[in-house]
């Protein structure tokens, strides 16, 4: 049998909780004849649905995940989220280093790595996300960027701890609606090298169990051909996938044809 598919949607700053409600149903009923050994699928919607939102998943159909988390169980951190606080919601996954985060709201690879560690320690599935912008990429400098991001992100994390880890590689200048997909070959190599980072930082077994996610303007046309290169293990999907019945088309396309 094919090794496990992953697919999943992180809906940003879109949702409310109702939509995000229906969302999570549509998506249950849609894809619950899918045996769950041969996909892993997730939904990361906003703070102020978690709790509804893990009410509604039938865990053995997804997991529900968080978009960021603070690094502590408690303390004077205005606005933050704590681990705590996400595992009284029922919350499955944390997602860290999201592009948006890094770039737009300023997180460093150190808070990376402090939140990496703090999800992993508290038993959340943690995604942690990297990606190079395009001027580094335009320096010929991406894959020293990834590299360095996953050897801050995960300093300190133990081989143990990696069963839990999943990674997504999302090119900043790919995602979101003025961003340009990288190509199957591009986001192949980049997925090769992370393996390779992977492998020396945790050892053969463990480097080569680490799920590798693609994100970044993933749609119907391009979905097929990324899913079938080698090191690509699933798809983390934006816009394409937050409406239930294309977010399923999606899955199904690549189910039949990888
Ligand atoms: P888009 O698929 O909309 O480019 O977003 C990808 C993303 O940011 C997933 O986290």
């Amino acid at each position: 049998m094919k090794k496990k598919f992953y697919f999943g949607t992180n809906t940003k700053m879109y949702k409310t909780i109702q939509n995000t409600v229906d969302f999570i149903l549509r998506l249950q009923e849609l894809t619950s004849d899918i045996s769950r050994d041969e996909i892993e699928l997730f939904v990361i919607p906003s703070f102020t649905t978690q709790k509804d939102a893990n009410q509604v998943k039938k865990p053995e159909l997804m997991k529900v995940g968080a978009q960021n988390m603070g690094w502590e169980e408690e303390g004077q951190f205005t606005g933050e989220i704590s681990p705590i606080m996400l595992q009284e919601c029922g919350t499955d996954l944390v997602m860290i280093g999201h592009s948006e985060r890094r770039h737009v709201l300023g997180e460093s690879d150190e808070e990376e790595n402090k939140k990496v560690l703090c999800a992993l320690n508290h038993d959340f599935t943690t995604l942690l996300c990297v990606g190079e912008t395009g001027e580094e990429k335009e320096y010929g400098i991406s894959e020293e960027v990834i590299r360095i991001q996953l050897k801050k992100g995960l300093y300190g994390v133990t081989r143990e701890q990696t069963e839990k880890l999943w990674i997504a590689y999302e090119p900043v200048w790919a995602i979101g609606v003025n961003g340009k997909p990288a190509s199957k070959e591009y986001a192949e190599e980049i997925h090769r090298v992370m393996r390779e980072t992977l492998i020396e930082l945790f050892g053969e077994t463990a480097g080569n169990r680490i799920p590798l996610l693609y994100g970044g303007s993933v749609n119907p046309g391009n979905a097929v051909g990324l899913s079938r290169m080698e090191h690509i293990d699933g798809l983390f999907i934006g816009r394409a996938a937050w409406d239930a019945d294309n977010f399923n088309e999606i899955i199904r396309s690549v189910l039949e044809k990888r």
